[in-house]
């Protein structure tokens, strides 16, 4: 069998979802723009448009990001003095990309327009575009500042000088979240469409929308409302110790419908279209769910699709509950203007269960339906749905009784409602402790002990043959054997895929002896980010995703990138990223979908059905609360157990229930006390009990562990695997333990046993055995076809990489190196120690004394040092530069960017050892 990626299919699948994730907010008919018009472009944003966010979720390296001006200019006519003015100014103000990691400003200086020459752009053009653009990301969450959540004063000006010379102004925003939309009363722009951050395919699909070739047909994920101190998130967002979520259940419109909708700008799952619906429904109510018929026409002149949404107000009962929140929605095919859909939606009335925390139902711990009224609402948004069925509960109904776990020890209030004349105001409640002792109970949940066996041959292909039991071929693995499966190796393993984040499994001699082969995963979520520079498919992002409400759709397009990571041999993509929109200021916002578990866990289940149908799979992160990215290693998030169950745990469960994924990530920081790479009632008796997941869980990058009252280390590898999460990602060498975990002495002193590590040993066993490095183990390997890539597609092509280590004092000779303009040169090593290093690089040249040969140093794809030579008149010149060498595997690459050097060789002196197990 062989599979086919059509590299034409999946760009178009893409370019489709650009299009049908932007949420058009505003538009007084300017919107689409008209063929031959003239265009004045303003704003620096149109020259480099932003396809992602930062961080390991943008890192994907790209052929080409398609610009939505080229794509414009095709169609209509761009005014050539706005232009030409950007143009000029652009050559003293290059796109600054800050230095290294997490540094890259969110936004980039915007030029201060000339009155004189809008008023007559405004004069010869028909349309005013604005395109405003941010980024922000892992490690680097947004602030409270213009430039990033608030428009700059440069931006207002632009905006108030366009919207008063202009009779029709668009504003697109390139944003990874939503940002302050005050100005839009201030401004009264003709049109404002969130065009998120769309990956490669950002322009194309955004053309389309403009152009109208497509309707939009973009929902918001988020509520989008007035102040940011609206949000009752905010007083607790973003300090170093401790984030308290003492909104409990009422995250992003579950409060605003609640509490504020006064606050509201846009409601949640809000967003126009060229054309116009009507929807009309019909529900039928059998013993146990309201069956809807939402029939939608047309009503418009052009073609377009809609969303239906439903939402169910629960009785507020004993335990409070918030008046809208999203339980089914669904997306009808292009309508062309007169035609009709009719979409059948399942409510099943266990949606009406919520989980007692507190036992003031009678039932703590357990989901129960409160007797009383439940509403559905219908429509395309939260705000305009309306009532469409109700159903009486007479008395109290317990759905699933389950037991205390992860509940808070700190004693905080969370809000609570009460019913007002008008509706509800904000309460506060003691929010349920922890009532139980974890720690005893994990000790009397411990698997029965294992003794190790003879060697007796067996290999991981019997297992799969079905010759042994898996239980028995581990029993052959030694005690050291054990504790380095346990730990992933990365980031740039040399036993996988080039310049992904980690290998597992086969990570030692020993292991791979026993036929055990070293699966691969690399980030995600948009995309495949391989460090040596190997070029991928750059996705849209989460929140696009997530607003097309197309869940068809994301399977198709994921089905694609399934197809891509078999291609470069990956066996998981780190992501999809499943935390939520607590707060807009979170930098990792356009990674994740929403602000709303429930679309949240429909999106990752879609994408995880595309990789699924090709076998590969992804990787759920950050399990869980990983909802703040300052701090994030030391983060405690003190929550109440009924949200993470109804909220923060929710989309997880869906994506292992219904998605069926066998991969999930733990987060760097902890849940009321406990960081989650150690926290067992999550990873254990949540996710396996409870869910019945049967996977692989790991690390995020690094992570610290703690057992309860202690501090969080990187050593604590024996808590981390009590608790079943599986992998410690990511250490240089596994062999060697350079963390100095304590698994083994854990193991020797008896409060970690054997059959905790084989249990972990078999899970991660399970994956393999399931995923396509065992098919190529067996030579069963399916061959992937590509069909119409780019002929520069590197990602398509294999790379030959040799591997080296690097010694402090040893000298790379580079006498054979090329060096003419352009051209690059890639060594793969492994360092013996991480570090501080001088790094001298000695090159000699017969140019002129005033030429100017730059030589750049990328580790990892990263520029982190250019040596800038002239001409030595023949003698050899040395130039020493500090490197942070991070990471014990890296990929190293020369850049000459201009020719004419001779190089001798390249010396690395260690400086400062870092020891990252200290950290
Ligand atoms: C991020 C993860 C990512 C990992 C590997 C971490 O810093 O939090 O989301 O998958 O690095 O790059």
């Amino acid at each position: 069998m062989t599979y086919t990626l059509d590299w034409q299919a999946y760009t178009k699948l893409a370019r489709k979802t650009v299009a049908e994730g932007a949420v058009l907010l505003q538009n007084d008919g300017v919107l689409p723009l008209q063929p031959a018009s003239t265009v004045a472009v303003f704003g620096r944003n149109q020259f480099n448009y932003y396809k992602s966010g930062t961080g390991s979720g943008g890192m994907v390296n790209v052929t080409n990001v398609v610009s939505p001006l080229d794509m414009l200019r095709e169609d209509v006519t761009l005014n050539a003095d706005v232009l030409k003015a950007y143009e000029n100014w652009l050559e003293d103000h290059p796109f600054d990309q800050g230095e290294g990691w997490a540094a890259e400003p969110w936004s980039q200086e915007e030029m201060p327009l000339d009155a004189t020459l809008v008023q007559q752009a405004a004069l010869d053009s028909d349309v005013a575009l604005i395109m405003i653009g941010r980024t922000a990301g892992e490690d680097r969450d947004n602030t409270a500042d213009p430039g990033s959540y608030f428009l700059t004063e440069t931006e207002q000006e632009m905006l108030g000088l366009v919207t008063t010379h202009f009779k029709q102004t668009v504003v697109v925003l390139n944003v990874g979240n939503i940002i302050d939309m005050r100005w839009v009363e201030e401004t009264a722009p003709s049109a404002v469409l969130y065009a998120w951050q769309g990956g490669m395919e950002g322009g194309t699909g955004l053309s389309d929308l403009l152009l109208g070739r497509v309707s939009p047909s973009g929902k918001l994920p988020d509520t989008i409302v007035r102040s940011l101190d609206d949000y009752p998130s905010t007083p607790h967002f973003g300090h170093a110790d401790r984030a308290l979520y003492q909104e409990d259940i009422y995250v992003g419109y579950r409060y605003f419908e609640t509490f504020a909708p006064e606050a509201v700008l846009y409601p949640f799952g809000y967003g126009l279209s060229y054309t116009s619906f009507d929807l009309t429904t019909d529900v039928t109510t059998s013993a146990d769910a309201w069956t809807v018929t939402a029939t939608v026409t047309n009503t418009g002149q052009t073609s377009g699709k809609e969303v239906v949404q439903g939402y169910l107000e629960k009785p507020q009962g004993q335990l409070g509950n918030p008046t809208r929140q999203l339980v089914t929605f669904g997306k009808t095919e292009e309508l062309a203007p007169g035609e009709q859909e009719s979409l059948t939606l399942v409510v099943p009335f266990a949606s009406f269960a919520s989980y007692d925390d507190s036992g003031v139902t009678g039932h703590k711990s357990s989901y129960v339906i409160e007797p009383g009224t439940y509403q559905l609402y219908l429509g395309t948004d939260v705000r305009s749905a309306v009532p469409v069925a109700s159903h009486s509960v007479e008395t109290l109904d317990v759905t699933d009784v389950l037991t205390e776990n992860m509940a808070p020890v700190t004693a905080f209030e969370r809000i609570k409602p009460q019913a007002t004349e008008t509706g509800y105001t904000v309460t506060y409640e003691a929010t349920p402790l922890r009532t139980i002792d974890p720690e005893q109970r994990r000790q009397q949940e411990r698997p029965v002990e294992r003794t190790q066996t003879e060697d007796a041959g067996w290999k991981l292909r019997d297992v799969k043959e079905e010759q042994v039991t898996l239980e028995t071929f581990l029993d052959q693995l030694t005690d050291a054997d054990l504790a380095a499966i346990v730990r992933g190796e990365g980031m740039n393993s040399p036993r996988v895929t080039p310049g992904t984040a980690g290998a597992f499994g086969g990570v030692t001699a020993e292991l791979e002896a026993l036929g055990i082969p070293a699966g691969c995963c690399a980030d995600g979520p948009s995309g495949i980010r391989m460090d040596i520079g190997t070029k991928a498919f750059s996705l849209p992002n989460g929140t696009l995703l997530a607003s097309t409400f197309n869940t068809t759709l994301i399977a198709d397009l994921f089905e694609m990138t399934g197809l891509e990571l078999r291609k470069n041999e990956i066996d998981t993509l780190l992501g999809p990223g499943m935390n939520l929109h607590r707060h807009p200021l979170n930098g990792r916002n356009f990674e994740y979908f929403s602000e709303d578990s429930y679309l949240t866990g429909k999106m990752a289940v879609a994408q995880l059905d595309g990789m699924h149908r090709v076998g590969v799979t992804g990787t759920l992160k950050h399990f869980s609360a990983n909802n703040q990215e300052f701090h994030r290693h030391d983060l405690d998030s003190i929550v109440s157990e009924r949200a993470l169950r109804e909220l923060y745990l929710k989309g997880f469960e869906m994506a292992v229930k219904d998605g069926k994924a066998y991969s999930i990530m733990t987060t760097y920081g902890a849940v009321n006390g406990i960081w989650t790479a150690g926290l067992y009632d999550q990873n254990t008796r949540i996710l396996r009990d409870e869910w019945g997941f049967d996977g692989i869980v790991m690390t995020d990058w690094w992570a610290k562990i703690n057992a309860e009252g202690t501090e969080a280390n990187r050593q604590q590898t024996a808590t981390m695997v009590r608790s079943q999460n599986d992998l410690y990602m990511v250490v240089g060498e596994p062999g060697t333990n350079p963390f100095e975990d304590d698994t083994l002495t854990a193991l020797a002193d008896g409060t970690l046993r054997r059959s905790e590590l084989l249990r972990s040993a078999a899970n991660i066993c399970q994956f393999l055995l399931r995923s396509p490095i065992m098919d190529r183990v067996m030579g069963t390997a399916t061959s992937i076809e590509v069909l119409g890539a780019p002929v520069e597609e590197e990602a398509l092509e294999d790379q030959a990489v040799s591997h080296q280590r690097l010694v402090s004092g040893d000298a790379f000779p580079l006498t054979d190196v090329a060096t003419t303009t352009g051209s690059s040169h890639v060594f793969a090593v492994t360092a013996e120690e991480t570090g501080m290093y001088q790094v001298t690089l000695t090159a000699r040249s017969n140019a002129g004394e005033l030429a100017q040969m730059p030589v750049t140093l990328f580790a990892n794809n990263m520029p982190v040092a250019t040596f800038t030579f002239n001409g030595t008149n023949g003698e050899w010149v040395s130039q020493t530069k500090d490197v942070f060498v991070f990471n014990p595997h890296n990929y190293l690459k020369l850049y000459f960017a201009l020719g004419g050097l001779e190089l001798k060789e390249l010396t690395f002196t260690l400086a400062e050892s870092f020891h990252m197990k200290n950290g």
